[in-house]
């Protein structure tokens, strides 16, 4: 008796995954599902020896610049492609389109830059793993008002290649506890660091993957109630994985033009341009310090770690370390906490 078939409740079963498969098909019909894992790429079969840029665009009135920033970015020998990631979903189509003429003229002979309209704004659509269009290992995540020079660029990428699984950015913040009031902030701290900034933030592929289609829906939640805070859970997230803080490289030339969506506080940088009134720059950080305190919250600890020092590009191939004016190599002090 206890060995006898159930047809019947086989039957059911039956019908139950059938209707389970046409449930899943019809969800993701336009154009893909990027979490889908069976489009997802291999990591040993992406590139190692270039990377790609996603570049965040938004405002009209800064597309001349996002042309030569983009253009600029094209031109190096360590892109692969350029992606504009267009978030402004207000603008006219035939504005859009014009911007996708220039943009693909403008790399002619260089890395091809396409310009991609964000189906939403949220700040989530950064992170969006694109199986079918990143071909790299490493993605270079940066806004439009930043531009980098063409050998700090390199060196980036170079340190980055034997840091593959940390973030390498050119702009930290931190995390702080404020004893006081004994509740996590948001802070600048002269020595150490242990957020790095979207302004220019190179990372591995795998963690766009990571970010969207992981465990963290209640903290991308957060970012899309704050319209903020992207970067800093994507620190969270890689800090929470490996254990160790990100790794900052000091540039020859940064000019950094400044963003009201992104305004990150005081600049350590010399050429950064400043503008932010200080109310509302403590504003901004008191938003920071809200995600940090929600993510801190959803995943019961605090992940974040210090990393302390500045790659630098000096002589030869050594890595140096700017450390409070003394230059010290890095192996002596990088990723200590
Ligand atoms: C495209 O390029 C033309 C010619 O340089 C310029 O006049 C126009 O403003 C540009 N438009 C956009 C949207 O980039």
């Amino acid at each position: 008796m206890r060995n006898r078939v159930n047809w019947g409740s086989i039957f059911v079963f039956y019908c139950f995954c059938l209707l389970v498969k046409v449930d899943a098909s019809s969800r993701h019909q336009l154009p893909h599902d990027p979490c889908d894992l069976s489009i997802q790429r291999r990591p040993e079969l992406l590139r190692p020896d270039q990377m790609t840029v996603l570049i965040n665009g938004y405002s009209e009135s800064r597309i001349p610049l996002l042309l030569s920033i983009a253009t600029s970015y094209s031109a190096s020998p360590v892109v692969a492609a350029v992606l504009v990631l267009w978030g402004n979903l207000h603008t006219p189509p035939r504005l859009l389109s014009e911007l996708s003429r220039n943009l693909s003229a403008a790399s002619l002979g260089a890395a091809q830059i396409s310009l991609v309209p964000q189906s939403s704004s949220s700040l989530n659509a950064r992170f969006l793993p694109r199986p079918l269009t990143i071909e790299t290992r490493a993605v270079l995540i940066c806004d439009d008002d930043v531009e980098v020079d063409a050998k700090s660029l390199e060196f980036a990428f170079r340190v980055w290649g034997s840091n593959p699984d940390r973030i390498v950015g050119m702009f930290g913040r931190s995390h702080d506890m404020d004893l006081a009031r004994k509740e996590w902030i948001y802070t600048v701290h002269p020595d150490r660091y242990s957020i790095v900034l979207t302004k220019f933030m190179l990372l591995k592929t795998q963690y766009l993957f990571s970010y969207s289609c992981g465990r963290g829906a209640r903290m991308r939640r957060v970012v899309d109630e704050m319209g903020n805070c992207e970067d800093i859970l994507m620190n969270f997230l890689v800090a929470d994985e490996i254990n160790t803080g990100p790794i900052l490289v000091g540039a020859e030339r940064v000019r950094d033009y400044g963003d009201a969506r992104n305004d990150g506080g005081s600049g350590e940088n010399r050429d950064e341009v400043r503008d932010a009134g200080l109310s509302r720059r403590g504003e901004h950080r008191k938003r920071r310090g809200h995600c940090i305190r929600e993510f801190h919250k959803v995943l019961g600890r605090m992940p974040l770690r210090y990393s302390y020092g500045k790659m630098v590009n000096s002589v030869g191939e050594q890595g140096l370390c700017n450390k409070g004016g003394k230059l010290v190599f890095c192996d002596q002090f990088l990723g200590r906490r």
